[in-house]
């Protein structure tokens, strides 16, 4: 099979396109033949050296994808060959094929192609366990997430309006603001212009129940002053560093937490719980067309190179595909 790997860690140009050998079920997991793809940030840290897979891991990148089920191993009942499938990775996606856990694997939601369903898994999953399995966003709360027009960001704004709470983000255009605003946004803070900590307050003087953070160290500080009483900052990337300050006093006086995860690293038993979730509580929702994957562009597998320099530049709204 065609597979993506890093020649050394750099720039986008040290991604090359090899033949590997073609992959085998575990007992508990299926082949799947891949049509689809998508980037993610955490692939760009990847192949710069700064987020190694877990040991023992391929080395191909790719946290998701979607296609048809190829071979099944002996344990697994539910799948068949044939199957119109996407899933969550651990590694591998940007291939032509990938072995990954039965647990890990949903069917393409009723409506979508495969392009589309490849977009889902890695923002879907995220978003679902740290907003709503682990900070209990609730429907009469006030929920902002940074970075509202990336991958993450305009998931997040369209499954907290979807359930029901009023919903921020922060971006850095005003293109960017229309189109969050589009997916359902209240209120949409250009961080380049306007201080998110006033904006929030302007709409909502109590503050924010519960804030989804790719920026870690540099919004720390902010982050828990934008939170309410009893608010939940959950911390999911280090895009502004890791090594922050925080006054501690600020969150005993309004008994905020801080919560920060990683869904990569998790064990299988754990992903799976999550797959199972996301699939009676959002996929209803993407089958009724209440939320749906934001796909910015598609770009074949022999120009993943362009794929990554247009995620690096912040240039997409939503995410980038990659189509084998
Ligand atoms: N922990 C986990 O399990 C997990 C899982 C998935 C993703 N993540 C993390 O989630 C984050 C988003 O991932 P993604 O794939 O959705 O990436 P993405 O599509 O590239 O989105 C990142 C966004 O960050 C925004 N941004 C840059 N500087 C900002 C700032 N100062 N303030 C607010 N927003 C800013 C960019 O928007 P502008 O152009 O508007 O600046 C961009 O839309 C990454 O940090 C990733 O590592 C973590």
């Amino acid at each position: 099979m065609r597979a993506v790997l890093c020649r050394e860690p750099g720039g986008p140009d040290v991604l090359e396109v090899r033949e590997l050998e073609d992959p085998t079920p575990a007992p508990d997991g299926v082949v799947i033949d891949i049509a689809a793809s998508a980037v993610n940030r955490a692939d760009l840290m990847q192949r710069q050296g700064r987020y190694p897979p877990p040991a023992g891991g391929s080395d191909v990148l790719g946290l998701e994808c979607s296609g048809t089920v190829a071979a099944t191993g002996e344990d697994v009942t539910r799948w068949q060959v044939g199957d119109r499938v996407c899933a969550l990775l651990t590694a591998g996606g940007y291939a032509e094929k990938v072995a990954v856990p039965a647990g890990q694997v949903l069917p393409v939601p009723a409506g979508l192609d495969l392009t589309e369903a490849a977009a889902l898994p890695e923002v879907v999953t995220t978003v679902w366990s740290n907003v709503f399995m682990i900070a209990a966003l609730q429907p009469d709360e006030f929920f902002l997430v940074h970075g509202g027009a990336g991958g993450i960001g305009t998931m997040a704004i369209q499954l907290a309006k979807a359930l029901g709470a009023s919903v921020a983000c922060t971006v850095g255009s005003a293109d960017k603001a229309e189109a969050c605003v589009r997916l359902g946004a209240d209120l949409a803070i250009n961080y380049r212009e306007q201080d998110f900590v006033e904006e929030v307050r302007r709409f909502d003087p109590s503050g924010v129940d519960v804030i989804l953070d790719n920026m870690g160290a540099s919004y720390l500080a902010r982050n828990v002053d934008a939170l309410g009483n009893e608010g939940r900052l959950v911390v999911i990337g280090l895009q502004g560093g890791a090594t922050g300050e925080l006054d501690l006093r600020t969150l005993l006086g309004k008994r905020a937490a801080v919560i920060a995860t990683s869904l990569r690293s998790r064990p299988a038993g754990e992903k799976a719980a999550i797959v199972a979730s996301v699939e009676e509580h959002v996929w209803p929702l993407i089958a009724q067309g209440r939320v749906r994957p934001i796909v910015h562009s598609t770009v074949s597998l022999d120009d993943v190179r362009s794929a990554h320099e247009l995620v690096e530049s912040s240039g997409h709204i939503g995410k980038v595909v990659l189509t084998t």
